[in-house]
């Protein structure tokens, strides 16, 4: 069986580098195969039945539209013994198209006399909690810094949530291969980049391998060889291409895959499906190094200090809750520049909990290079040469201290730029401008609108106002939802025109000066209540 929780914790012990974890993840998925079970399924028979074809490293079940069981081989080779032993469905009601997956379908040939007495089987969720649950189970933790790593124990991917990505990637990838022998299918975003929740998509990326490999292969020896290859006016008119095809295939052929659909006049292409037997909503783009950077670099800060997560998977569920962002694009801040204003945060703190990305750039050696459309893009992949940070700050200061700075923060003057890990003056007039860490001149967070950043101004006060004035102890006894519970909760109508009238013509430094107040009159109040 495969551990439960905390995915990352054997990832930041040992320390592993992000192409290390992609690789060994790709390899396992790629020795993986979903079977679809009977609901009462004796567990020790498939496994026999299975172990016949080779060695199963690892298994586990989940639910999705039924019982499934992921099953890792050793060997690759195991998956053909089984692929060869296994029927094709009968023709009797419907066509089949005679695409030979790793998705089966087991089914027990005399039901009743099997049934009985197999143990139940563990389900590995494949969801988070409703925010509801979670907002009780927070009301019983003893500090703000415990409530935080429960959210993050709840939302985080587990090692089985993983695995099925990386699964769905590799299915996606016998479909390319079948175009593109060496093409490889990968995951980015937040599957990879440790701030990955539960239910949110996959994105995935197709690979055409290393094309600095083969540049290099040609200028050896008295002689140049190239392969004739179709030639585009465009990089992007290519891009659609393979996409539109490698669409319809998913859409024609792939088991499971539904919804196909092809957007390839965005400003990045892409094809959106719904994956059925893995769960997840997919998105398929062409080889992007910039996001794959990005991904890298959050999958650097995830790793370096606990607090990271936690504050991270906070500020994203407190935005959620409080309609800051949305699934749907819009005008809302996304996830992805939410993510950045946190590790933005982290870098100003003092001492700094992060470096900086021109710091992590000074750190990295010559294997570490990439220069990407000019840009250069390099910073250290071995975390091991990161000193950690000497800031011993409690979570329950930082999450107040985060809505207090941004609460306050002059985004009409200036522009949150994690290279430099300083605030600069704005290029141009966007509410809200984030640098690109690696495309100079470009804001990631273009998108957001003036009523948008504003409403996530007045929620980031409320909420440090909510913190300073909390009577934690007097709120546990009336039990009524204190710390970040409260956070939690929409601040209902009356809370917000109480809220407007508070702000109204107050000043930033009144408004902290007030707080400070309120910060002195609480903490008098608790050292009140344990002297008691
Ligand atoms: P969730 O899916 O919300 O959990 O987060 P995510 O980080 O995966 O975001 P999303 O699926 O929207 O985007 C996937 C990846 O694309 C991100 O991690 C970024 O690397 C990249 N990306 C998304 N939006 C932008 C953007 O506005 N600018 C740039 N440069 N990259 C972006
Ligand atoms: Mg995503």
């Amino acid at each position: 069986h495969v551990s439960g929780s905390s995915a990352y914790a054997e990832v930041s012990t040992r320390k592993k580098t992000f192409a290390e974890v992609q690789t060994e993840r790709l390899d396992q998925a790629e020795r993986t195969v979903l079977i679809k079970c009977p609901s009462k399924l004796n567990e020790k028979k498939l496994l026999q039945y299975l172990s016949s074809h080779g060695d199963v490293k690892s298994h586990f079940f989940f639910e999705n539209r039924g019982i499934n069981a992921l099953i890792e081989f050793s060997e690759k080779g195991s998956i053909a013994s089984l692929q060869d032993a296994v029927g094709i469905p009968s023709a009797s009601e419907h066509h089949v198209v005679p695409f030979k997956s790793r998705l089966f379908t087991f089914t027990l040939k005399n039901p009743v006399s099997q049934r009985g007495e197999e143990a139940p089987l563990h389900l590995s969720p494949q969801c988070h909690i409703p925010v509801k649950d979670l907002i009780e189970k927070l009301c019983l933790a003893d500090s703000i810094s415990s409530q935080m790593y429960i959210l993050l124990d709840e939302h985080q991917l587990t090692e089985e949530n993983i695995r099925l990505r990386f699964l769905a990637c590799s299915l996606v990838r016998d479909f390319t291969c079948a175009y593109f022998p060496d093409s490889t299918v990968k995951p980015f975003g937040s599957s990879v980049n440790t701030f990955g929740k539960l239910g949110s998509d996959v994105d995935m990326f197709l690979d055409f391998g290393d094309t600095e490999k083969h540049a290099t292969k040609m200028k050896k020896g008295p002689f140049e060889m190239e392969y004739q290859m179709k030639r585009l006016p465009s990089e992007r008119l290519a891009t659609q291409r393979i996409l539109s095809v490698i669409g319809d295939c998913l859409d024609n052929f792939g088991p499971g895959c539904v919804n196909v659909q092809k957007i390839l006049n965005a400003r990045c292409p892409l094809v959106k499906f719904s994956h059925q037997p893995t769960g997840f909503q997919c998105d398929l783009s062409v080889s992007n190094s910039i996001a794959i950077r990005s991904s890298e670099l959050l999958y650097i800060y995830g790793c370096l200090d606990s607090r990271v997560r936690a504050l991270v998977f906070t500020i994203r569920c407190w935005a959620r809750v409080h309609g800051l962002t949305n699934s749907a694009p819009g005008t809302w801040i996304t996830n992805f520049s939410l993510t950045m204003m946190v590790m933005f945060f982290l870098q100003r703190r003092s001492p700094p909990i992060i470096p900086t990305l021109d710091q992590l750039k000074g750190l990295a050696d010559e294997k570490d290079k990439h220069i990407i459309g000019g840009y250069d893009c390099s910073f250290v992949s071995d975390l091991r040469k990161i000193k950690p940070t000497k800031n011993t700050e409690t979570l329950d200061v930082l999450l107040s201290e985060f809505f207090e700075y941004f609460g306050n923060f002059d985004f009409r003057k200036n522009s949150i730029n994690l290279r430099k890990g300083k605030e600069v003056n704005k290029p141009e007039s966007s509410p809200l401008y984030i640098w690109n860490p690696f495309e100079q001149d470009l804001n990631i967070s273009k998108n957001v609108n003036q009523p948008q950043l504003e409403k996530f101004i007045a929620m980031a006060r409320e909420s440090a106002w909510i913190l300073q004035k909390e009577d934690k102890t007097q709120q546990m006894i009336d039990k009524e939802p204190w710390g970040l519970a409260a956070l939690l909760i929409p601040f209902g109508k009356s809370n917000s025109s109480k809220m407007k009238n508070r702000m109204k013509g107050i000043g930033s430094e009144t408004i902290r000066s007030l707080l400070d107040s309120l910060k002195l009159n609480n903490a008098n109040s608790q050292q009140k209540a344990v002297g008691k």
